[in-house]
């Protein structure tokens, strides 16, 4: 089938490569004529495990093609998908300005019936005016059909999830669209959800937001466990053992970041205060989130009151592992209260730390190995469980350390372990050792 893919950030790119690995012809479309011409040589603009492979070995099969012209990006294909960013505006809302571009760059190089499938977060409703903004700069009497189908993939598994996620999620205005939809992902062995476009726009919404209220409810109760002498971690277990509760989502940590979670909680927020419908549910969740980040910050300053001049030393900054997205990740808030409160971050990230330049410029001395990171140091934080932080040899956190003081955000050790090794341990929702 052939396909044209509108932006080429993580959901469209990743789509876009993955369709044209099951045999489609796809032909991905981005203004940024730099990217795309990387691109063209097989080069991803961002970072994904076994994506450069994947992109690679369709070019040469004749099946992934790059383009900054909607002319030759639409050609005569019969589906096109936008996959556009929809940023977090001012006031929370979803900004839909590059959606409404591309909608009006695809009116005026449409040559044919085409059916539009949004595969951006877009709030309830969009891709209704998906359609009409698209049939009001139609050129000629073409048909338009819409498609809502959202995207649950992760960064770091993006490849996998698209493969084996849980379910396809498609919202249609008519039985025709929806079977040919249904005919892309036909060698996709996963179930199929057909919705009406309002449901199907929600889900996205919904799924993530819930998500997003895991994560907030396990750091309110880590909280609580900590004042009370629990422990989250046989709490998280205990809890997930019963199947409705499930065990994933239960990590007690610094938070969540990314780019999904931050900005479609605080879209939903804004689209029930549209319509004048309290979200208690989510507001909360958004708050406890931000305080968490807070907390770890003041556990600092309880163990360590002045940390003028403090040399510190944080593993990760990427939002999470497997990434180098430094989109909203909780690093950012942690490094800058430190600074400002006089203590010299010195930092490391396997990948990350070129991206983290931009959102923390001249606050942090940036080094290649855990090992550099910890020398010397009066203390050290841990932001982002990645493998090799994970994996990193006890013992060494004391012989590097100046004091052998770890603050962890993201629970990455056994608490008896690590008792053995002389570390002062503080991690999250977890009674603290070493002290
Ligand atoms: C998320 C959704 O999982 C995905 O379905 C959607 O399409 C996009 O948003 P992503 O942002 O890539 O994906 O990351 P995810 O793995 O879900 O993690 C999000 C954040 O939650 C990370 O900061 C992570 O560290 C945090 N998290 C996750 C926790 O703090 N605890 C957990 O138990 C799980």
């Amino acid at each position: 089938m052939k396909i044209s893919v509108i932006g080429t950030g993580y959901v469209g790119l990743v789509t876009g490569v993955c369709l044209s690995e099951i045999g489609h012809e796809v032909t991905c479309l981005d203004i940024d004529e730099k990217k795309v011409q990387s691109m063209r040589d097989g080069i991803s603009p961002i970072y994904e495990p076994g994506l450069d492979e994947m992109m690679k070995r369709n070019i040469d099969r004749n099946r992934l093609f790059f383009t900054s012209s909607y002319e030759e990006g639409l050609a005569d294909n019969e589906f096109v998908f936008i996959a556009v960013g929809t940023p977090q505006s001012k006031n929370g809302s979803a900004d839909l300005q590059y959606l409404n571009n591309a909608c009006k760059s695809i009116a005026e190089s449409m040559r044919r019936d085409m059916i539009v499938i949004t595969k951006s977060t877009v709030p309830v409703g969009t891709n209704e005016h998906v359609k009409r903004t698209i049939t009001q700069h139609l050129q000629e009497d073409y048909k338009v059909s819409v498609v809502s189908n959202p995207e649950f993939l992760r960064e770091g598994s993006a490849i996998h999830d698209t493969f084996h996620g849980d379910r396809i999620v498609i919202g249609s205005e008519d039985e025709e669209s929806l079977n040919r939809v249904k005919q892309i992902y036909a060698d996709f062995e996963l179930p199929i959800l057909a919705t009406d476009l309002r449901s199907a726009e929600m889900i996205k919404y919904a799924s993530n937001a819930f998500l997003a209220t895991k994560i907030s409810f396990i750091n309110e109760l880590g909280n609580l466990c900590e004042r009370l002498g629990a422990n989250i971690e046989n709490v998280s277990k205990g809890m997930g053992m019963d199947q409705r509760i499930g065990e994933k989502f239960l990590n007690a940590g610094v938070g969540y970041g990314g780019s999904c979670f931050p900005k479609d909680t605080n879209a939903l927020l804004s689209i029930g205060n549209s319509v004048d419908c309290d979200m208690a549910i989510i507001k909360s969740v958004i708050d406890t989130n931000e305080k968490q980040q807070r907390i770890i910050v003041d556990k600092i300053k309880e163990f360590v009151p002045d940390l003028t001049n403090k040399k510190v030393g944080v593993l990760g900054l990427a939002f999470k592992p497997n990434t180098d997205d430094m989109r909203d990740a909780p690093s950012i808030k942690v490094i800058r209260e430190l600074v400002d409160s006089g203590a010299e971050v010195y930092a490391y990230d396997p990948i990350a730390a070129e991206n983290a330049r931009v959102y923390l410029p001249g606050a942090t001395v940036y080094k290649d190995s855990i090992d550099e990171t910890l020398e010397d140091m009066d203390f050290a934080v841990i932001m982002t469980d990645w493998k090799d932080i994970k994996e990193y040899p006890l013992e060494k956190f004391n012989e590097q350390l100046k004091n052998p003081v770890l603050f962890d955000g993201r629970n990455c050790f056994n608490l008896q372990e690590m008792q053995k090794y002389g570390v002062q341990y503080h991690s999250i929702g977890r009674p603290s050792v070493g002290i």
